[in-house]
C-alpha cells in the first residue's frame, strides 16, 4: 500500500467503521483471551474493541510498512492496550505450531496472495482448542447484479486497491481448509460501496481429523 493510501485509510474507512464495523468487530472480540494474533491488522482499527484483562496477550501482524506506521502510532499514542507488532505475512506466521487461542482476520482474506495458503498457516499456529475469527467482504449470491458487477470490475478494483478482490468465496475458502464453522452471519455493509457491501462475520474451529 503506498504511504498515502495508509495514511487516508481510516478518513476512508470512517462512516464505514461507524456505520457498522465497530459493532461487528466489537461482537465478534468481546470473548476473546489468551494468546491473540490480529493478521493484516492495518491502521489498527480494532485496537480499542478488544477487551481489557490481563490474561490477553495480543500480537498485531501487518506486512505493509507504512500500514505498520499507522498501526504503531496509534498503539503508541492513542490505545491503552499493549500489543506485540509483527510484520510476517498470513502465509508465513512467525509463530510455534498450536501457538494462539485465538486468530483474527477483518477484511484481509480479499487481499491476501494466496488465501489457501494463508489459512493452512491460521490453522498451524491455532491451538487444536482455538478459535478462527473473520469479518471479510466476499462475492455476492451468484446470477446477483451486485456479482454480475463484481466480475466486471474485480480486474480493475485489484489494482487500484491493493490486490483487494471483490469476489472471493471466503466461507468456502475457511471449510476447504480445514475449519468448522460454528457461526456465521450474512450482512451489508453499510456506506460501502455496493461491490464491496456482502459481508460475512464469525468464528471457525478447526475440523476434528
Ligand atoms: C483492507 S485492509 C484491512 C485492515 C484491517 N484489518 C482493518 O480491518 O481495518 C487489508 C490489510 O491486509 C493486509 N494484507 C494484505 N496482504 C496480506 C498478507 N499476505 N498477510 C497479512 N496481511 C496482509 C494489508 O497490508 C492491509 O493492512
Amino acid at each position: 500500500m503506498s504511504f498515502f493510501m495508509a495514511l487516508f485509510y481510516d478518513k476512508v474507512m470512517r462512516h464505514t467503521e461507524e456505520a457498522c464495523l465497530i459493532e461487528w468487530r466489537r461482537i465478534l472480540l468481546e470473548n476473546v483471551d489468551g494468546k491473540v494474533l490480529e493478521i493484516g491488522a492495518g491502521t489498527g482499527a480494532s485496537l480499542d474493541l478488544y477487551p481489557q484483562k490481563t490474561s490477553l496477550t495480543l500480537y498485531l501482524s501487518e506486512p505493509d510498512q507504512h500500514m505498520r506506521m499507522q498501526l504503531e502510532q496509534k498503539l503508541h499514542s492513542q490505545s491503552s492496550i499493549e500489543a506485540t507488532v509483527l510484520s510476517c505475512s498470513a502465509d508465513h506466521i512467525e509463530a510455534e505450531d498450536d501457538f494462539f487461542d485465538y486468530v483474527f482476520v477483518s477484511l484481509v482474506c480479499c487481499s491476501v496472495k494466496d488465501v489457501a495458503a494463508s489459512l493452512q498457516e491460521i490453522k498451524r499456529v491455532l491451538k487444536p482448542t482455538g478459535r478462527f475469527i473473520f469479518l471479510e467482504h466476499v462475492a455476492a449470491e451468484p446470477g446477483s447484479s451486485c456479482y454480475h458487477w463484481q466480475q466486471r470490475l474485480n480486474f480493475i478494483w485489484r489494482r487500484v486497491a491493493d490486490n483487494c478482490h471483490l469476489n472471493r468465496t471466503t466461507e468456502q475458502s475457511i471449510i476447504d481448509a480445514g475449519f468448522v464453522i460454528e457461526e456465521i452471519k450474512y450482512e451489508k455493509m453499510r456506506k460501502m460501496i455496493a461491490v464491496v457491501q456482502p459481508t460475512i462475520r464469525g468464528i471457525a474451529s478447526i475440523a476434528p481429523e
